[in-house]
Parts: structure tokens; C-alpha cells; sequence
């Protein structure tokens, strides 16, 4: 039988001893992640996921002395020994005696002095050293990622997920929601994210989808009568990978009947406040001291901001210039006045224009140089922007470094400069042209700008948490290179009753109980009431288009399901990932998720994808072809 594990069983983690515990004999397992000698002495620094404690190995006791001799960075060992004070050493720099205590350490104040001591597994010498402050490339730690993940840091990050999942699944259960679980190979609906799909061996030339989300389960679950379900899910989506997503990544999901939207909220603000207070020890009362997020119409972020998850922790607002464009009829600037007659000849005039012309000002206080200035240039034009139009306002209101001064009516100019309420000093920048290309490139232009100028932080939040619920989304989009309305989220969103009557007349009027949540310009959270009433939803498909048969071979069995008493209800997806990158304020989701998918989305530990063999896809009757 061995000694150590078997006999000897840990009595502490490395974390966890302090002054109290003086004397005590103590057996603890972990990590080598420092030694050095000291007067005779061998000091290692014994790591594991709670702590460090300092292990000191005394020639006295020879034969774990000498086993320390050969411990090397990352060798898994044990050690038993009794607790001391680290009492006092010399100080080279005083010439005097001070005390040895560790004041950045939790158990600084105290060591170990080793009794016997055990070598579980020596380790070759890692490709990088396991610090949390690295100058390793991520590449390499994706590749050893069992080694980055050793890193306090990320340990960290990782208990504290573990935290929030458990404060979840505490929360919602407390509240009466069931966690029930949700097929992943299911039937391919199209719409939505781009779908994995997994060719099914059983039938040929057949395939499963990997499940995008449980959405279509879940609203079964409520027509089953099961009242309130929730799951910690894995989501798979087929989507090109930015820094807040991940190929598979993981949601809270939940859904609840008989309720409406403000039911929804009040669940999901309790939900958010006990995470925060259990993962981060913060009362969000201090912030929100009734309880609840602020709500933005998805019309008010579009027009403020340019997208619908606006970061509220700075200005820089968008003015939206269109109005007044077409008022002075372009103003003496050829371009402006293009989109002004076609306005005015009637050839656009939407709900929202399909043309539209939008300004920001960068303050005389945080200016750009005249280079920086370029560069943005540069950086929009990479988003499909043409150029960037700006002004910089003299002291006396006229615009100078503009591609507009020299035609630009004085009137005009005024209008503008009162609109935006611009100082002497300020900068204008301006963008014109189709309604999307101008919300996005303004709205990613607006970030960068605030990054850059130091209003936020280039990553993590500095304890600043701007929550906002962003509502009444249209409930379609029109699709400009179909000429058609498309649904701009899905086709299952209860529209507002008010709007009901537009359905089929006007359907960019029509606004629905579609909502997300929003932290630090991060969407961390969608849903939807869901429309339950199939009157409506035979009006909602008409609108879309979609013919009877068409809703049959596609949503059957939801829409069959939706026929037999179905209640009122309703949902919501918070993107877990995304949470923990924000609460854990790094730079990343990859640093949130163990093991995760490059931008490339491959995984650099496994290899995967990796070619599979020609018997396996004859099995599946898969044929690959060789492209460029
Ligand atoms: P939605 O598509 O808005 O809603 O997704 C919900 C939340 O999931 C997160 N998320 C992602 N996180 C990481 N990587 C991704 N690729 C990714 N995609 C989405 C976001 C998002 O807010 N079924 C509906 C929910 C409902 O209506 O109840 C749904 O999936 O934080």
C-alpha cells in the first residue's frame, strides 16, 4: 500500500493554511512552481488550484530532503510536515533582521517544514512557464492548453464559473423551474445561425443539424404542461468566430408559461443580482436600487448608437442628420443632396429610410492628430465604408480639413453645428449611404473611438456594469436584395397587440416582445414572448411570404404542437460565455471556455477537424470534393 494517498490522505489544500494552524501536522499534494536553497535550506513554493504554500525540506530529515533535490518545476508531489511561522530572515538591503512573512501570499505568514515527502510524477520541462503574466503566445498555450489552464488566472476564471453555475441552478430551482434536458442531433429548420450538420449513417444521404439552441424543445416542454424549464446547454452554431464568439458555447435557457414580458424581466434581473452578488461579492442594488435594468427602445439604439446593444458607459452619440439633410436639400454638398432628392422625388420613404445621413463629434478635449485621422479612415473603409467625411469646427463655427467647406451653405453648416452642439476645436465626423452600412460602421467606429480615447477600457469593465433591456424590435426586416420582408429574429415572436392590425398592411410597423440584454455593448442575453395564438400566426407567416405547405415542411410539428392548447409563454437565452468574459474581465471568450475553438475554429491541442477515413465516409456515403 502506498504512504501518501493511500495511508496519508490530504489534510489541507495549498490555499489554506494561516497563523491558526501553527503546529498542526499537515499533509498536502500539489504542484512544484518555484525552488531555490537558502542557507542549507530547500524552499519550494507547492502550488494547487486553491493557493501556494512555501514547503521547506531541512537536511535533517535526509531522505525528503534529498527527494526535493530532484523536484523540478511542475512535478506533482506530497509532502508531510508541520506548520511554522516563517519568522524572521535577513535583510541584505537593512543589514537587519526582518520578518519572513509573505504579505501578497494568503498563507504568507506561515511554511511548512517537511517530515517525509513524496514524488508522485516528474514533468518534462514545460514549453512555458506557468505564471499568470505570460509573454507566450496564445497559439503555443492553446496547443499546452492543459498547462495554461494551470495558471492561477484562468483557475480562476474557471471557479468562478463553477460558482455561477451553481448559483443558476440554486436560483432558478428556488424559483420552481424544472432542468430538463433537450435533444442535440435534431432536424435541420432552416433560418437562424448556420447549422453544423451530421450525416446520418442510418439513412443515406440524410442529416441531423447539431441544435442551434433547444428553442423549438423548449416551447414543447411549455405545451407539455411542464410550466418552467431551465438547462445549462451547449449551442452549436456554424458562425464566423469574433472575440465574443465561440462554434459551441453554452446558455442558460429558460422558459416559463402564463406569463408576459415583464414577468420575464423581474425573473431574469434576480437572476443577474444573485450571480453578481455569489460570483463577484457586488450588490448590484448600489447600481440599480430598485431591482431592475434600464430598457431602451431597439428604435431609440439604433438611432443613439447604430446597433441594438449599445455601450452606455460612455457619450459619443450618434445625431442623425437626415431630417435636416433633405430640409436644406443636401445643404450644397452634391452627395448629401443626391439622397435628399431621392427622398424628396418619394423614392424612399420608409419606416425607416433606406438611405440616411449620420454624424459624431469627437471633443476638442480628446483630440485626434491628423495621421490618427487617416487611420480611421482606413478602418471604416474596411467595413464597407466609401470614406470619412469630417469637420473641424474653427472658432468662429466654420468647418475647415472637410470635404464639404468649400460648397457647404452657411445655413446648412449652422443647422449642423447646432444639431450636434459643437464647440470650437470639436471634430465632425459624418457618414452617409445605406441605412445598415451607416449604423454599422458608425456604431463600430463609436467603440473604437471610445477605446482609443480612453473612455473604456480596452477590455473588462473597472467595476462599471451598464446593464440595459433593449425592446420592441420590429418584428420583421426588410430583406433588400430579396425585396421582401424576412423575420428578424423568428417567426414565433408575439407581435404587439396594437400592431396586430399591420400585419398585412404596413409590416415595417409592426413591433413585437422580442428583447435582449445588454452589458457594456456585450448582448448577453436574448428572448422572445412567444406567439401562441395560430390566428396570428397565419398572419405573420402570410406576411412573410411563407406559404401553408412551406410552414408545414418546415416548423410542423411546432405549429401542429401550438393547436392543442398550447399556454401564453415565453423565454429567454443568457449566452453564459459571455457573462463569465464579462464578469471575469477578460480580454476574450476563449479565456472563458476550457477548452476552445480558435478564430479558425479549430481546436490546436486535438487537431480537430482532422480528415477521417475513406471507409468512414463510404459508411455515411459522403463524398469530399477538393476545392481551390
Ligand atoms: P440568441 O440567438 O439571442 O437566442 O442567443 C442567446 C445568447 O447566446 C449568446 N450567444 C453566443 N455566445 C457565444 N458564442 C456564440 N456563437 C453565441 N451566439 C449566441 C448571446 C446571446 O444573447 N433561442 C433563443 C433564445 C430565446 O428566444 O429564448 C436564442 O438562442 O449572449
Amino acid at each position: 500500500m502506498a504512504r501518501f494517498i493511500d495511508e496519508l490522505k490530504r489534510t489541507h489544500t495549498c490555499g489554506e493554511l494561516r497563523a491558526a494552524d501553527i503546529g498542526k501536522e499537515v499533509v498536502l499534494f500539489g504542484w512544484v512552481q518555484y525552488y531555490r536553497d537558502f542557507g542549507g535550506l530547500r524552499f519550494i513554493d507547492l502550488r494547487d488550484r486553491e493557493g501556494i504554500t512555501q514547503v521547506v525540506f531541512d537536511p535533517d530529515f535526509a531522505d525528503s530532503h534529498a527527494l526535493a533535490n530532484e523536484m523540478r518545476h511542475e512535478y506533482a508531489v506530497g509532502v508531510r510536515g508541520v506548520v511554522r511561522d516563517r519568522g524572521m530572515q535577513h535583510s541584505k538591503k537593512k543589514n537587519e533582521m526582518v520578518s519572513a512573512h509573505n504579505t501578497t501570499l494568503a498563507t504568507g505568514e506561515v511554511e511548512v517544514i517537511v517530515h517525509e515527502a513524496v514524488i508522485f510524477n516528474r514533468s518534462e520541462t514545460p514549453p512555458f512557464e506557468i505564471e499568470d503574466e505570460t509573454a507566450t503566445g496564445e497559439e503555443k498555450r492553446l496547443q499546452y492548453r492543459y498547462l495554461d489552464l494551470r495558471r492561477p488566472k484562468l483557475q480562476k476564471v474557471f471557479i468562478t464559473r463553477s460558482k455561477i453555475n451553481q448559483a443558476v441552478r440554486s436560483y432558478l430551482t428556488g424559483n420552481r423551474f424544472l432542468e430538463l434536458e433537450t435533444p442535440v442531433l435534431v432536424k435541420y429548420t432552416p433560418g437562424g445561425a448556420r447549422n453544423f450538420l451530421v450525416p446520418s449513417r442510418l439513412h443515406a444521404n440524410k442529416f441531423y443539424a447539431l441544435a442551434e439552441s433547444p428553442q423549438l424543445f423548449k416551447q414543447l416542454y411549455m405545451v407539455a404542461g411542464f410550466d418552467r424549464y431551465f438547462q445549462i446547454v451547449k449551442c452549436f452554431r456554424d458562425e464566423d468566430l469574433r472575440l465574443d464568439r465561440q462554434p459551441e458555447f453554452t446558455q442558460i435557457d429558460i422558459e416559463m408559461s402564463f406569463i408576459n414580458q415583464e414577468d420575464i424581466f423581474r425573473l431574469v434581473e434576480g437572476l443577474v443580482f444573485k450571480v453578481w452578488k455569489e460570483a463577484l461579492g457586488i450588490d448590484l442594488h448600489e447600481r440599480f436600487p430598485d431591482g431592475h435594468f434600464p430598457r431602451m427602445p431597439f428604435e431609440e439604439s439604433m438611432r443613439r448608437f447604430g446597433n441594438d446593444k449599445p455601450d452606455l458607459r460612455f457619450g459619443m452619440e450618434h445625431t442623425d442628420l437626415t431630417a435636416l439633410t433633405i430640409e436644406h436639400k443636401g445643404g450644397g454638398v452634391p452627395m448629401l443632396a443626391e439622397i435628399a432628392e431621392a427622398y424628396l422625388r418619394g423614392e424612399d420613404r420608409h419606416e425607416v429610410p433606406r438611405r440616411i445621413v449620420k454624424a459624431m463629434v469627437v471633443p476638442a478635449s480628446a483630440p485626434l492628430s491628423r495621421a490618427e485621422t487617416d487611420k480611421l479612415e482606413e478602418y471604416v473603409k474596411g467595413m464597407g465604408a466609401k470614406g470619412l467625411a469630417r469637420a473641424k469646427v474653427a472658432d468662429d463655427g466654420t468647418w475647415t480639413q472637410s470635404p464639404f467647406s468649400k460648397t457647404i451653405t452657411a445655413e446648412f453648416r449652422a443647422a449642423v453645428n447646432s444639431a450636434l452642439g459643437v464647440k470650437p476645436g470639436d471634430m465632425i465626423i459624418f457618414q452617409f449611404g445605406s441605412t445598415a452600412m451607416v449604423h454599422t460602421v458608425m456604431a463600430n467606429l463609436r467603440l473604437h473611438l471610445g477605446r482609443k480615447l480612453g473612455f473604456i477600457p480596452e477590455y473588462g469593465t473597472k467595476g462599471d456594469y451598464q446593464f440595459l433591456w433593449v425592446v420592441d424590435p420590429p418584428l420583421f426586416e426588410y430583406d433588400e436584395k430579396d425585396d421582401r420582408w424576412v423575420a428578424a429574429h423568428h417567426a414565433f415572436t408575439r407581435p404587439h397587440d396594437d400592431c396586430v392590425q399591420h400585419l398585412e398592411s404596413d409590416p415595417g410597423r409592426v413591433l413585437c416582445y422580442r428583447y435582449d440584454l445588454v452589458l457594456n455593448g456585450f448582448e448577453i442575453g436574448g428572448g422572445s414572448v412567444r406567439l401562441h395564438d395560430p390566428e396570428v400566426q397565419a398572419k405573420v407567416f402570410r406576411a412573410l411570404g411563407i406559404r401553408d405547405d412551406d410552414a408545414k415542411a418546415k416548423f410542423g410539428f411546432l405549429l401542429e404542437a401550438l393547436r392543442y392548447g398550447a399556454p401564453p409563454h415565453g423565454g429567454i437565452a443568457l449566452g453564459m460565455d459571455r457573462l463569465v468574459m464579462l464578469l471575469a474581465g477578460v480580454e476574450s471568450i476563449r479565456d472563458v471556455v476550457a477548452f476552445p475553438k480558435t478564430q479558425k475554429g479549430t481546436d490546436l491541442m486535438t487537431d480537430a477537424p482532422n480528415h477521417v477515413s475513406p471507409e468512414q465516409l463510404a459508411e455515411l456515403r459522403v463524398r469530399t470534393v477538393e476545392v481551390g
